[in-house]
């Protein structure tokens, strides 16, 4: 690879870094040929490194599980108009470009999306055999109504599924409450729904210990960006906040567990800690919502 493209990667931030290396000890589509242009062919010595604890097999079978439920939930959907916004380093529109009938707009904010266009360059070069015109990568801060309805523009006639995983939580009420704005305007306008992964609720007192899936610098990284506060009451919460900014439940996406790969890395736990795992409460769900017109 050329020098310039690795120091590119060299600079990718920490957190965005170690979820996408996460990532790749899953079978989430290009998170480990990424992971490996990054680390530049590095990655078997990275998976030696990485110690099978719990809290790393509950981290990658929540992360996994969050990015399959979109894609069963676009799988229902069926919409060929796809816009992803604050994707980071993942790479959902390398694979569903691959039907040409697809257009797939792909959105971050613009200096995550610098590093991204190289990286995207680079898989398609070396891992897709079909055309990648049809994915579009564009700079978006969710919060521009403006910049976000001129995108959703470039969609040819039809529905839109927007959809999004692990960026409410860093919003607070008030740009949750401009986000859903924002979005009903365009979704009213235009048809379609939004497909979020992300109604996570405030861990309760019984919650205990097995549901702190984060090691020290994940949980230091939650408490600066307020995670916890930003979460919603309880699922019941998350309804009615839709619901008063004109949304409707269409459908709770449930996640086959055939398709989470990370599973087979239960193994490792001790029954009687898996025991325990089995009893814990749903922290997340993902919803496809729907205008209420
Ligand atoms: C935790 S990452 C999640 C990335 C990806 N969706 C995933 O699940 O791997 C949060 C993402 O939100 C993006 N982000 C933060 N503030 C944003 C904003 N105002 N508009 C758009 N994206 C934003 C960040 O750049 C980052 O990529």
């Amino acid at each position: 690879m050329k020098e310039s493209v690795q120091t590119a990667f060299d600079s990718i931030s920490p957190s965005a870094k170690s979820l996408l290396l996460t990532k790749a000890l899953t079978t989430i589509p290009f998170a480990k040929e990424a992971a490996e242009l990054i680390l530049s062919g590095n990655i078997k010595q990275f998976s030696r490194e990485n110690k099978f604890t719990t809290k790393l097999i509950l981290r990658l079978i929540h992360f996994e599980t969050r990015y399959q439920s979109i894609d069963v939930a676009l799988s229902e959907l069926n919409i060929n108009n796809i816009l992803e916004f604050s994707s980071g380093y993942s790479f959902r529109g390398l694979k569903f470009c691959k039907n040409p009938e697809i257009l797939f707009i792909d959105t971050d904010l613009p200096q995550l999306l610098e590093k991204k266009e190289l990286l995207v360059r680079e898989l398609a070069k070396k891992y897709c055999s079909y055309p990648t015109n049809n994915l579009i990568l564009q700079a978006l801060n969710v919060l521009d109504e403006t910049t976000f309805i001129e995108i959703t523009e470039q969609f040819p006639p039809g529905p839109i599924a927007i959809v999004n995983e692990g960026m409410l939580v860093y919003l607070n009420d008030k740009q949750k409450l401009r986000l859903c704005k924002i979005i009903h305007k365009i979704l009213s306008n235009r048809k379609g729904y939004w497909i979020t992964a992300d109604i996570y609720i405030k861990k309760d007192e019984q919650s205990g210990s097995l549901t702190d899936i984060f090691n020290e610098s994940g949980k230091e990284f939650l408490i600066q960006h307020n995670v916890e506060e930003n979460k919603f009451k309880s699922f019941q919460a998350a309804e009615a906040f839709f619901r008063n900014n004109g949304f409707k439940i269409h459908k709770k996406i449930e996640v086959p567990p055939s398709l989470v790969s990370s599973r087979k890395y239960l193994g490792k736990i001790h029954r009687s800690q898996l025991e325990s795992l089995k009893n814990r409460k749903k922290t997340r769900e993902t919803w496809i919502l729907g205008v209420n017109f």
